[in-house]
């Protein structure tokens, strides 16, 4: 039987306290979610218990029972603090998907700093642009990154500790470098965990802005509450599942579900760090014996388009719950994916700042192919009119997802940013910036987002920061980005871009502009096209109209153009 029996009784007889009483948690109490994710689930008799199955490249493979965890994590808090890390610094992780990563982030929060994951794959401006908001105290990273912190580190004076987990000794270390192995240090039995409270901070994600810099998402050790509880009724971990995450923890799905909604219920959870493969994936399937799975769109539709013949020479039986994240799931992957592992993905739909999953297919419940499903118990969801921001009771009509504040895992600031926060509410509606509709059964319909961000692949990018590093470019004058359609990734970048004098619109340039994003910004940053124009559309005040070109790229009405400033 599933975790959540029945949607329909646990929304009527819900509340978070279901979330708390099995955590053992009761209000003013201590709540460390480093703590849950290792030294409890061992007091709970399952210190012997595989916590992580991890895979490399090229088949490595390393293996963390609920007690290495724990030693790991206290020895890696253990150093921080040796170094002078105090509970709120900021500790960014910036590794790819290693054991560190997942052990580091449950360490930093035992000594009550903040973890602050990014993606490894962010080039040098968007680390600074990050670092440099959080003014982060100390950076766990790989030799391999280490060239891009070197190049920013002077703007950087608050940033003290620079941790290299697999230093080689090859060259010698420079300045604030310090090198750390998890496999060489003594292990540490006890640590005093720090005695944080609800409300005290625990994640620091950034998250794309429509017009400004990326906006560091706060969030609090209060979250544990609702990813524990949505893990268990979502993707419906049980004692003996085996679960795979696919996302990589520098996004929010990766430690919401990679990490604190994995190890705070006790399952065991693999991890394949290397890139996407389809062959590469049905075999860590089969050879794990994965029975839940937590996927994205993107991933399902390049699984699609590997055909259906490959998965023919895998066992895949152990699958039993699929679940999706991140970007629309086309009725058709769902489909698909009924007809070749005789299950449907299970949408589910939520955000970095909400923290946990807000409207989700549930098992157990009729999905409905191309819809997200419906509200997680305890949260109430509706669509409300983008003027009047009143619920819309129309069937049909499209409005803006609107969610009632108040779960245990809503952000509650954006870093040095509380004004854009304060944006976020609207006749005490929490709006995530999404359009969908609602069909007469509650179902959600996902229609777009209601601003400019791009989602590519399930990773949004900002137009904002693109045309900003666009900028730096010596040969680009001016420039506007939008996204275009996409078979897999939905969307990717696109570029319109005007060149200065003496410079020549051709190929080499489009693909040297193109590299220097990927290197200063991030290969999902990188457009995939750039298309250079003569002057872009402007309204009369000057501003660009980006509404314009998207119009172009998707095949839409322009709509009004009144304002145009060579009408
Ligand atoms: O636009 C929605 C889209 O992704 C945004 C959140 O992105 P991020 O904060 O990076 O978090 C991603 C993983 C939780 C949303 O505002 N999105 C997320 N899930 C879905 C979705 N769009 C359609 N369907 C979904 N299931």
């Amino acid at each position: 039987m599933s975790n959540i029996v029945n949607y329909d009784e646990r929304v009527k007889n819900f509340d978070w306290s279901i979330s708390e009483k099995e955590l053992g948690y009761k209000a003013g109490d201590v709540i460390n979610i480093g703590w849950y994710c290792s030294d409890r689930i061992c007091e709970m008799g399952k210190a012997n218990k595989m916590a992580l199955l991890w895979e490399g490249l090229g088949g490595v493979e390393k293996k963390f029972t609920y007690n290495d965890i724990r030693l790991a994590s206290n020895t890696i808090g253990t150093f921080l603090r040796s170094l002078g890390v105090k509970n709120e610094d900021r500790v960014c992780l910036f590794m790819d998907k290693v054991p560190e990563l997942y052990i580091g982030l449950i360490g930093i929060l035992k000594i009550g700093a903040i973890a602050q994951p990014l993606f490894s794959a962010f080039g040098d401006e968007s680390l600074f642009v990050r670092l440099d908001n959080a003014e982060t105290t100390a950076i766990i990273t790989q030799k391999k990154h280490l060239a891009k912190i070197r190049k920013i580190l002077d703007r950087m004076p608050y940033l003290k500790h620079i941790i290299i987990v697999d230093y080689d000794g090859k060259y010698p270390l420079r300045e604030r470098e310090v090198a750390f192995s998890l496999e060489e240090a003594t292990p540490i039995e006890k640590i005093d965990i720090y005695p944080t409270k609800a409300e005290s901070p625990s994640i620091l994600h950034y998250t794309s802005g429509t017009t400004g810099q990326p906006k560091g998402v706060k969030h609090v050790h209060y979250s544990l509450i609702s990813q524990y509880l949505t893990t268990k009724w979502v993707l419906d971990n049980q004692e003996n599942d085996i679960y795979w995450c696919t996302a990589d923890p520098g996004w929010v799905t990766g430690t919401s579900y990679g990490i604190i909604g994995a190890f705070s219920t006790g399952v065991t959870q693999c991890v394949l760090d290397s890139g996407f493969a389809a062959e590469a994936w049905y075999k860590f399937i089969e050879k794990y014996k994965v029975t839940v799975w937590y996927s994205a769109p993107t991933a399902i539709r390049s699984l699609m388009k590997a055909g259906d013949e490959i998965i023919k020479k895998y066992d895949l039986s152990s699958l039993r719950n699929l679940a999706s994240v991140g970007e629309p799931l086309n009725a058709e992957a769902v489909v698909w994916s009924e007809k070749v592992f005789g299950l449907q993905f299970l949408d589910s739909y939520w955000q970095t700042e909400t923290g946990s999953i807000m409207i989700s297919n549930y098992p157990g419940m009729k999905v409905k192919p191309g819809s997200m499903g419906k509200p997680f118990p305890g949260i109430t969801a509706t669509i409300i009119d983008p003027d009047t921001y009143e619920p819309i009771k129309e069937e049909g009509k499209i409005g803006l997802i609107a969610i009632k504040p108040g779960w245990p895992s809503m952000m509650r600031t954006y870093w040095n940013n509380e004004e854009t926060y304060k944006n976020k509410f609207k006749n005490g509606w929490y709006l995530p910036g999404d359009r969908s509709t609602i069909d007469k059964d509650g179902y959600f319909w996902f229609i777009g987002r209601d601003d400019d961000i791009i989602n590519t692949g399930g990773h949004l990018v900002s137009p904002f920061e693109v045309e900003s590093a666009l900028l730096e470019h010596e040969a680009v004058a001016e420039s506007a980005v939008v996204s275009k359609p996409d078979v897999v990734n939905m969307e990717v970048v696109k570029a319109f871009v005007t060149i200065k004098a003496g410079f020549t619109a051709d190929q080499d340039l489009e693909l040297n502009i193109m590299n220097f994003i990927r290197k200063k910004l991030s290969p999902l940053a990188m457009p995939q096209e750039i298309e250079f124009i003569d002057s872009l559309p402007k309204t009369r005040s000057g501003k660009i109209m980006r509404r314009i070109l998207h119009a172009k790229e998707w095949g839409e009405e322009i709509g009004d153009t009144s304002t145009l400033e060579n009408d």
